[in-house]
């Protein structure tokens, strides 16, 4: 199939509602991976010259090819509008090996957690690939605060949860060792409208159990 997945009429697990969802089937971790990717170049070319871009945590870039995955340099994608890229990853190994990869560019990687850092930022976008899905929804929702906070006006957040159309689920990811949480999709929804306007959302991956990862693009008002 087309590496990025492929539109389908299906329905989404559990029968979330109440927003136009595209469900764009990826058939595996891989495909998912390829179409953050295009996904990346999508938000790129929307970006103006010399933007300061966040995007949140380093697992896409430096993972290596364990468990389906394989590295995809979501960085790289954001094309030659961007002129300074920040990245937050909470892992040391992972936070250092993302400084390395980048050193000759203008790539700044912070060893630092999302839910406690504090700075002024105005970034052009921000891109959070289920980074979001590694804290509570009380902590949750106080990133989603932040991102709307150190976003320009105008600016898009490409954000990719993973979803679930019943109750909120938390557990071990399998593939991962860290704790994962799966959000309410319609919680999660009604939050990011309280400070974004939803552009574009696309379901991209069932996993089992009905959980789903969304792609949600949505705008700083
Ligand atoms: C498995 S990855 C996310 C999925 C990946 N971006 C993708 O496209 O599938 C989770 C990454 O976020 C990092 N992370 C989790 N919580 C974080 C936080 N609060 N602050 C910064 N980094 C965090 C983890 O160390 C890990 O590298």
């Amino acid at each position: 199939m087309t590496p990025g997945g492929r539109a389908s009429g299906r329905a989404l697990p559990g029968g979330f509602s109440g927003e136009t969802v595209t469900a764009i089937q990826c058939d595996n971790l891989q495909d998912v991976q390829h179409y953050f990717l295009r996904k990346a170049r999508e938000v790129a070319v929307l970006l103006p010259p010399r933007s300061a871009v966040l995007k949140t945590d380093a697992w896409n870039e430096v993972v290596g090819n364990v468990n389906g995955f394989e590295t995809v340099p979501v960085v790289g994608e954001l094309g030659r509008s961007v002129e300074w890229t920040y990245m937050i990853e909470y892992r040391d190994d992972r936070a250092k090996a993302a400084r390395e990869m980048f050193r000759d560019e203008k790539v700044i990687v912070l060893r630092d957690d999302l839910r406690t850092v504090e700075a002024h930022w105005q970034f052009d976008a921000i891109f959070d690939l289920s980074t979001i899905s590694y804290m509570p929804w009380d902590e949750a929702k106080l990133v989603l605060a932040k991102y709307h906070k150190w976003l320009k006006p105008g600016a898009p957040l490409a954000i990719a949860p993973w979803l679930t159309a019943g109750e909120s689920t938390s557990g071990k990811g399998g593939w991962m060792p860290d704790w994962i949480f799966r959000h309410n999709a319609g919680e999660f929804i009604d939050r990011l409208q309280e400070f974004f306007t939803i552009v574009e959302s696309e379901s991209v991956y069932a996993h089992a159990g009905g959980v789903i990862t969304m792609f949600v693009a949505a705008r700083n008002p």
